[in-house]
């Protein structure tokens, strides 16, 4: 068997946040073991954001608290701030990933800061997790939003890029997550931005999110792979999108991600059947919501083995 990929769901949060329509709870909370059951290990599982600035996740408490009795799920939500941090860590939540944008104009829409300030919050978060007792310190990612291309400044130089991720490391991130947050990346920019990421902050992983917004995402998934990203963020049916980013659209597709993975021979640890089936949750929570996918609509090939089957036989 090749290499392990992680791949991360982000729909409920990612595919949620845009979403007018709220999702039951508890057809949240079935999405979440569904997806655990079909072998994905890690899911972000809501926002730790102002209910009143996004409702879809007034049930962030309920939904943490849930998911982190299903067995080895590793649980992450998004935080903007501190007060994020705070509300995640008196849940218990196992990972925050804060987020700010490497374009200086997403990052004032998206979080009202400048992205100093951002830096500077990233540094009071580090800070607090460390106060906390042995056993209660979540994770944390530093997440850099428009990574690869803001629909405000268009394409961010890479030097911005390194410079953000350096000082996210720098102040204690356990991981990081580079996305192109609105779609606009394709292979050879994948290419020079992750290498030169990759080349300062080779200590730490670092995960890739990419939105399918142009038809470059899985061409975008390769490009990575060859970089040696091993961490993926995408979104069973592709729902996603900022609602602080004009004309941002879906992740990349979980079941078109984890079947190319595994075609590849790359071990995800996800059963691609059960996987397919988990979206008839989505699509009787949210009749409305526009659906994504691939495999779902083409089924695997004919007499298809899985990487784990063709490593057996
Ligand atoms: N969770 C809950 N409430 C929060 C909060 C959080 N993470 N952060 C701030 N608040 C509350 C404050 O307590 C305050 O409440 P009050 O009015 O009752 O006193 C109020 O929200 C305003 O706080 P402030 O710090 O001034 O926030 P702001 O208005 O400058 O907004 C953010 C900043 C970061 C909270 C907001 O822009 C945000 O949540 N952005 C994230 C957007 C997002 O999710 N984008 C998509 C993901 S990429
Ligand atoms: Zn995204």
């Amino acid at each position: 068997m090749k290499q392990k990929i992680t791949v991360r769901e982000v729909g409920l949060r990612d595919g949620l946040q845009i979403h007018p329509t709220f999702m039951q709870t508890e057809r949240k909370l079935a999405w979440i073991a569904a997806e655990t059951a079909a072998g994905v290990g890690e899911i972000e599982v809501t926002s730790y954001v102002p209910p009143k600035l996004i409702p879809q996740f007034a049930d962030a408490a309920e939904i943490t608290t849930e998911a982190l009795k299903i067995p080895g799920l590793v649980v992450t939500a998004l935080i903007p701030n501190l007060k994020g941090a705070q509300r995640g860590i008196e849940l218990g939540v196992h990972k925050l990933n804060f987020v700010m944008s490497v374009s200086h104009t997403h990052n004032l829409k998206n979080v009202r800061r400048e992205p100093d300030e951002s830096v500077a919050d990233f540094k009071n978060i580090v800070a607090l997790i460390k106060e906390q007792p042995e056993g209660k310190r979540p994770l944390i990612t530093g997440g850099l939003s428009t990574a690869l291309g803001c629909s405000y400044e268009g394409r961010i130089p890479v030097v911005d890029v390194v410079k953000r991720a350096v000082q996210l490391v720098q102040a204690g991130a356990d991981e990081l997550v580079v996305a192109d947050t609105v779609g606009y990346a394709d292979p050879q920019q994948v290419r020079e931005v992750f290498q030169a990421v990759l080349k300062e902050v080779g200590n730490v992983p670092v995960a890739a999110h990419f939105h399918d917004t142009r038809g470059t995402g899985l061409a975008n998934v390769s490009a990575a792979l060859d970089c040696g990203i091993t961490h993926f963020d995408a979104s069973l049916a592709g729902l996603g999108g900022c609602p602080f980013a004009p004309g941002a659209s879906g992740n990349i597709v979980m079941e078109d991600l984890c079947f190319m993975l595994d075609s590849m021979g790359y071990d995800t640890g996800v059963d691609l059947t059960k996987l397919v089936e988990v979206r008839q949750i989505i699509e009787q929570a949210l009749p409305d919501i526009a659906m994504q996918g691939a495999i779902a609509k083409a089924g695997l090939p004919h007499n298809y083995l899985t990487a784990s089957q063709r490593h057996a036989a």
